[in-house]
């Protein structure tokens, strides 16, 4: 039987499906049949164009994600029948069981990833199997079903094909592509999942910086509220993570800063930002160069452009690059011997975003980021990009 809310047993005892005959749900074996390798199958596509098309707006005066293209994919997973046939279809809104698992314990995840035109108009995609694997990774961790990663992709350039005109004709827009997948099980109890829902939505998206140069942030630093622990779901991009960071964000700009610097443990290790991951460009403690990150020990959420940061900087090979532990304390002493270069964020909305000020047990802390040039972040910012844009030929990207 299945945990009531009121006297909750393990999650994953016993969970067996009602209709399902599959020995994995009987003998609740880890995974259910959501760890078998079967899959939906890309070339069993099942689409139904849109009659009429959207009118497509300027990305550069959009609000991130307010505006939806005119298909979707969606593909359907039940435990007794496995995965359904993915269908792209016109841009809807979704009908759900009001006892769906995604609305009351969070059994959801999500991932984002762009869309690039480049000036030959061919659309390319950054990196998306480490998008793919991260959501697989996810989906684990969530009790959701697993699939094939190449399966999903391929199914995403499909979607991304349909609206291609929706892919801004700009060397500095693109379109944001959102893969979801939530547990719609349609009664109470927390218990895995016998119905799910994989889907992806598009939207056209502007500059992160809209004047065209950096804007450093603001951060407020404050161990009251912790994004992530280990053994939590911190290195998983679940939606909870999310909605659970939203006050911190709202204090953060009660008190005059942009973003959260998230810390950890008790020696205030420095982990990410805001939704971004971190890194610190520094001479270190030993006199070395280095560009340095926090190592993905659980509480770090692995960025792809935190693993293409570290790759480029390593194939550069001009300083240390270096996956480490930096603390508060580390900060300020190094901030004190002016031994800081550069701090910045990493993500795919922005690539990099530089770090100006930090307000830490209520003195603020000026980080010379832009002072510096930021003359790191701006080359990896051109490197990147040429590569997303196709302006630079590179195996990092997929054509669409
Ligand atoms: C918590 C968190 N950290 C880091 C990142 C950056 O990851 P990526 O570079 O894959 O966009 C994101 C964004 O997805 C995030 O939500």
């Amino acid at each position: 039987m299945a945990s009531s809310e009121a006297a909750p047993a393990p999650a994953a005892s016993a969970a067996t499906h009602k209709g399902c005959t599959k020995d994995c749900c009987a003998n609740d074996a880890p995974g259910c049949s959501m760890s078998e390798t079967n899959s939906f199958k890309a070339a069993d596509t099942v689409i139904d164009l849109a009659p009429t098309m959207k009118e497509k707006p300027n990305p550069s005066n959009l609000v991130f994600g307010t505006v939806f293209t005119d298909h979707m994919l969606t593909i359907e997973w039940t435990c007794s029948g496995g995965w359904q046939k993915p269908h792209i279809r016109p841009f809807q809104n979704l009908s759900l069981h009001p006892a769906s698992s995604s609305l009351h314990y969070a059994v959801e995840l999500f991932e984002g990833l762009k869309a690039y035109r480049g000036p030959d108009n061919n659309i390319r995609l950054f990196r998306p199997l480490l998008n793919m694997e991260r959501m697989l990774k996810s989906a684990q961790r969530a009790c959701l079903p697993s699939f094939e990663k190449e399966e999903l992709l391929e199914c995403i350039r499909k979607l991304v094909e349909i609206d291609k005109e929706w892919v801004p004709y700009s060397d500095s827009d693109s379109l944001y592509v959102r893969p979801t997948f939530i547990g719609t099980e349609p009664s109470l109890g927390v218990k895995k999942p016998s119905k799910a829902l994989l889907y992806v939505i598009l939207c056209p998206v502007g500059p992160y910086f809209s004047t065209g140069s950096f804007n450093p942030v603001s951060l407020w630093a404050d161990p009251t509220y912790i994004r992530a622990w280990k053994g939590g779901t911190g290195d998983c991009k679940m939606g909870g993570n999310y909605g659970a960071s939203l006050y911190a964000q709202y204090e953060a700009m009660e008190r005059g800063c942009q973003q959260v610097l998230w810390l950890y443990g008790e020696d205030h290790q420095i982990t990410e930002v805001g939704t971004m991951n971190l890194f610190l460009y520094w001479i270190n403690e030993n006199g070395e160069e280095e560009l340095a990150t926090p190592p993905l020990d659980g509480v770090i959420l692995p960025g792809v452009t935190r693993q293409s940061i570290i790759e480029l900087c390593q194939k550069w090979g001009e300083f240390k690059v270096s996956e480490r532990y930096l603390t508060m304390a580390d900060l300020l002493t190094a901030l004190r011997e002016e031994r800081v270069k550069e701090m910045f964020g990493s993500g795919t909305a922005c690539v990099v975003c530089p770090v100006g000020r930090i307000l830490y047990q209520e003195e603020n802390l000026h980080i010379p980021t832009m002072d510096n040039g930021p003359k790191l972040a701006t080359r990896i910012l051109k490197q990147l990009t040429d590569i997303q844009y196709g302006r630079v030929p590179s195996d990092w990207t997929n054509m669409v």
